[in-house]
C-alpha cells in the first residue's frame, strides 16, 4: 500500500471531529511562552484538558511547548490511547536559536552569508528537536521595507535577491539535507504568505494594498526559494492584501501558491488569523471564519480552536465539502509521515541527538562577529590596548536586550553582555559602566554620573539603541530615532568631547541623531545573542575585523518610510544633490537619500577598487557576460569585503528601479594584497515581471557597477541584445 493510499484508508476511518482535529493547533498547556501575550482570543486548556482533547483526537498539533517529558507523555496519549493512535505534531518558533541564540536574522543577514544562516539553523534544529520539537514556524521570510514595522528584525531585510538565498539557506538548516524523518529535522514553514512586511505606514497588522506586479517581482520570491528548498510548510499572513485577507484569499493560497507555485505542504493559520476574520470584516461569526478559512485555503486552525470547534457541523450542514476538509487532513497526515512519527512517534525525544553546546556557542560567537557592521570609524577602531574605557548606556551590562524580541526557551542569563566580553577581552584593564539610562526613560541622577565616568575616560562606549521591548512583533513606532531618554544621554556623552564609539542594538533601522552621527565610530549590533559580548569584543578590540553589511537601508528621518535602495527614479528625481532645486522627487526640507545605504560596512582595511572590465560590451540573449574587477587592500589590517553587484535598466516598459543587486562575493585581503573578483551576469538575472504580470527581459542599455555597496563602486554599461 502507497502512502497516500495508507493516508486515505486512515482518513476515511476518520469520524468528522477527527479530522477537526488533525486541523487544530493549539498552544501547548506546558509551555514557557504564555501564548495569551500574543493574543487574548486564543484557546488554552490546561495540562488535563488538553490530555484530554488529545485522547479523544480534538486535537493534532501542539505549539510552543519546550518539555521533552512533556511532550513524550503527551505523544504516548496519542499513540496509545486515542481511537486511531495518529501522532501529534509539536510546533514551535525556534526563529534564530532554542537554547543557543544566534543574532537575530535581520542582522544575520548583515553577515551576507546564507551558509552561515544554514548552519545556525541546523544547530537550532538539532538543540529544539532534542525537546521533542518536529516543526519549526521559520523562516520568516517577508520582504521589510519601512522601518516602523517592528517584524523587520525577524527576516532578511529590503532586498529580494537576499531574502531569496537566506530563505533557502534557512529551510535547508532547519529541514537538514537529509530525510525529514531524521531525528534533527524540523519542517520548516516560510512566512508569512503574503506581502506582511508591505503593511500600510509600517502599521502591524494593517492593510497592505500591493499591485499584483509588485507581489510577483518583491514579495513572493522569497518564498518561492523556500519552497524551491523543499520547505514543507508556510504560514498565512495576518493582513488583506488589495482587500481580501490572507486567511481567506484563494487566489493567494490556491490558484498562486498551490497551481502557480506547485507548493504542497501545508497552510497554516498564523495563530488566531482564521478568528481575526471576524474583526477584518469578512466573516460573520467563528463559524463563519472557520468556513472563509478553510475554503480559502488554511489546512489548520492554530490557537483560534476554530476548526475544532466547527468544521463538523459546517461538512454537515454541506456549508464545507468534506472533500476540502479530507484534503486538508490529508496534508496534515502527509507531513507526519515524512516527519517519522508514524513510524517512530517518540524518535526526537527519546534518541536526542547529542547536543555540542560549545561548537555551538562558538558558532554563535561567530555568527554575531560577521552580523556586526561598521557604520563610520575615523580611526578610533580597533581600540588601542591601556585605555580607561567608560562603558555608557542601557544595552552595556545586563542579561536584557542581547537575545531580541523572540525567543522563546533559551534562558537569558546565559547570554554575555558587553560589559562581561569586555572583562575577558581587556583582563583588568579599567572599565567603568554606567547605565545611564533605562531604555525608554531617564534614571535619577544617571546622566550625571555618565557624564562624570565619561570625564575620567580616555574613550566611552556608548550603548544605545532599542530594547526586546521596542522590536518584533507588535512594536511599530512612529518615530525610528534613539528614545528621548537615551538621546539626552548621547547628547550629554557627546558634549564632553570625548572620544566616542557608539553601538546600536536594534531590530530595526534607526535614525540617528546629531550626537550620534557625531561620534568617532558608529556599530550596529543588532540583537547578537548569546555571545553577544564576547563578539562584540572580538570587533573592538580587533581581534577580528568588522565585515558586515547592511541588509536595510538607514534613512535620515523616519518621515521618509518606507525607505529602501532599489526605489524608483520617478519622472522628475533630483538632478545633483545640491539643495535648492525645486519641483524634484525630494522632500523640502532634504533630498530622499540614505544617511547609510543598503550594503554598507566598513572594515578595518582600506579598500580600493582599481579596474573594472567585462567580457563583452553586448549581451546576447542565449550568453553570459563575465565581470572582472581588481581589489586592493591600501590598509594595514587584513579586511574581509562585500564586492557587490548591481545593475540599472535604463529603459524598460515597467520604469526600472534605480539599481538592484544581482550578485556578491566575500573576499579577504591581507594588507597590500589586491585580487580579482569575477561575476557571471546571464539574461535570465536581468528579468523583472512585465505589464502582463510576467517574468521577462527586454534588450537594451544597462548600467552595471561593483562596489562596497548599493551607491559606490566602479561603473560601466552593456547592452542587453534581443532574444
Ligand atoms: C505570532 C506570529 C507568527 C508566529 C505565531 C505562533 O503571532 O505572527 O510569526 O509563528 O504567532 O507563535
Amino acid at each position: 500500500m502507497t502512502l497516500v493510499q495508507s493516508i486515505e484508508t486512515l482518513i476515511d476511518e476518520m469520524s468528522l471531529e477527527e479530522k477537526a482535529g488533525q486541523l487544530t493547533c493549539l498552544p501547548a498547556a506546558r509551555s514557557r511562552a504564555t501564548a495569551a501575550a500574543a493574543n487574548p482570543d486564543q484557546v488554552e486548556l490546561n495540562e488535563t484538558e488538553q490530555a484530554d482533547a488529545v485522547r479523544k483526537g480534538l486535537v493534532g498539533s501542539l505549539f510552543n511547548g519546550s518539555n521533552a517529558g512533556w511532550h513524550r507523555r503527551m505523544q504516548q496519549i496519542a499513540v496509545g490511547e486515542s481511537r486511531l493512535g495518529i501522532p501529534l505534531l509539536f510546533g514551535a518558533d525556534v526563529i534564530h536559536g532554542f537554547e543557543t541564540i544566534f543574532p537575530v536574522p535581520l542582522g544575520e543577514a548583515a553577515s551576507f552569508d546564507p551558509a552561515l544562516a544554514e548552519r545556525t539553523a541546523r544547530a537550532a534544529a538539532i538543540e529544539a528537536s532534542a525537546a521533542g520539537l518536529a516543526w519549526n514556524f521559520a523562516p520568516m521570510v517577508d520582504v521589510a521595507r519601512d522601518a516602523r514595522w517592528g517584524r523587520g528584525v525577524e527576516g532578511a531585510g529590503e532586498d529580494v535577491l537576499v531574502g531569496e538565498r537566506f530563505a533557502a539557506a534557512r529551510v535547508r538548516g532547519f529541514q537538514g539535507r537529509g530525510d525529514l524523518s531524521e531525528a534533527t529535522a524540523m519542517a520548516a514553514t516560510p512566512k508569512h504568505f503574503v506581502g506582511y512586511g508591505a503593511c500600510i505606514a509600517g502599521l502591524d497588522y494593517n492593510s497592505v494594498d500591493l499591485s499584483e506586479r509588485t507581489l510577483r517581482e518583491t514579495y513572493f520570491p522569497p518564498f518561492e526559494a523556500g519552497f524551491a528548498a523543499g520547505a514543507a510548510a508556510t504560514m498565512a499572513a495576518f493582513n488583506d492584501v488589495a482587500g481580501v485577507p490572507a486567511h481567506a484569499n484563494p487566489w493567494l493560497l490556491r490558484t498562486v501558491l498551490r497551481d502557480e507555485m506547485g507548493f504542497d505542504g501545508l497552510v497554516v493559520s498564523d495563530f488566531t488569523g482564521d478568528l481575526e476574520l471576524i474583526f477584518h470584516g469578512v466573516a460573520v461569526d467563528g463559524a463563519d471564519a472557520a468556513r472563509v478559512a478553510l475554503l480559502g485555503g488554511v489546512d489548520m486552525s492554530m490557537a483560534s480552536g476554530l476548526y475544532m470547534a466547527h468544521l463538523p457541523a459546517l461538512v454537515r450542514s454541506g456549508a464545507v465539502p468534506e472533500s476540502v476538509v479530507d484534503a486538508a487532513v490529508s496534508r496534515v497526515l502527509q507531513l507526519k509521515h515524512k516527519l517519522g512519527l508514524f513510524d517512530d512517534p517518540h524518535r526526537r525525544t527519546d534518541k536526542p541527538a547529542t547536543v555540542d553546546h560549545t561548537a555551538h556557542r562558538a558558532l554563535a560567537r561567530e555568527a554575531a562577529r560577521k552580523s556586526v557592521v561598521m557604520l563610520h570609524n575615523d580611526g578610533i577602531l580597533p581600540l588601542a590596548g591601556g585605555q580607561r574605557i567608560a562603558l555608557i548606556g542601557p544595552f552595556g551590562e545586563g542579561p536584557g536586550n542581547l537575545h531580541g524580541p523572540w525567543v522563546l526557551f533559551a534562558d537569558a542569563a546565559k547570554a554575555i553582555d558587553l560589559a562581561s566580553g569586555l572583562r575577558a577581552a581587556l583582563g583588568n584593564a579599567s572599565l567603568d559602566v554606567v547605565r545611564g539610562c533605562d531604555p525608554e526613560g531617564p534614571i535619577e541622577g544617571g546622566i550625571a554620573a555618565a557624564v562624570a565616568a565619561a570625564n575620567d575616560a580616555d574613550v566611552i562606549i556608548l550603548a544605545v539603541g532599542e530594547s526586546e521591548a521596542m522590536s518584533g512583533e507588535a512594536q511599530s513606532r512612529v518615530d525610528i530615532g534613539l528614545p528621548a531618554a537615551q538621546q539626552a544621554l548621547a547628547d550629554a556623552i557627546a558634549a564632553t568631547s570625548k572620544p566616542i564609539v557608539t553601538l546600536l542594538t536594534t531590530g530595526r533601522a534607526l535614525v540617528l541623531g546629531e550626537a550620534v552621527a557625531r561620534s568617532n565610530a558608529i556599530l550596529v549590533n543588532w540583537f547578537l545573542g548569546s555571545e553577544a559580548g564576547h563578539a562584540l569584543a572580538d570587533i573592538l578590540t580587533g581581534a577580528h575585523g568588522p565585515s558586515g553589511r547592511l541588509p536595510i537601508s538607514f534613512p535620515v528621518a523616519t518621515g521618509q518610510s518606507p525607505f529602501y535602495y532599489d526605489r524608483k527614479r520617478s519622472g522628475r528625481p533630483p538632478e545633483t544633490l545640491i539643495d535648492g532645486e525645486q519641483f524634484k522627487t525630494r522632500y523640502r526640507e532634504m533630498l530622499n537619500r540614505a544617511a547609510y545605504p543598503f550594503g554598507h560596512g566598513l572594515t578595518y582595511g582600506e579598500i580600493i577598487y582599481l579596474t573594472l572590465d567585462l567580457s563583452h560590451d553586448e549581451l546576447a540573449s542565449g550568453g553570459t557576460l563575465e565581470i572582472c574587477a581588481t581589489l586592493e587592500n591600501r590598509g594595514t589590517r587584513e579586511a574581509s569585503e562585500l564586492v557587490q553587484l548591481y545593475i540599472h535598466d535604463r529603459v524598460a516598459s515597467i520604469t526600472p528601479p534605480l539599481c538592484q543587486l544581482k550578485d556578491w562575493r566575500h573576499v579577504t585581503l591581507a594588507p597590500g594584497a589586491s585580487c580579482q573578483v569575477s561575476f557571471t551576469l546571464s539574461p535570465d538575472q536581468l528579468c523583472f515581471v512585465g505589464r502582463d504580470c510576467r517574468w521577462t527581459t527586454e534588450p537594451g542599455l544597462f548600467d552595471l557597477w561593483v562596489g562596497p555597496s548599493s551607491e559606490a563602486g566602479l561603473t560601466t554599461s552593456f547592452t542587453l541584445l534581443p532574444g
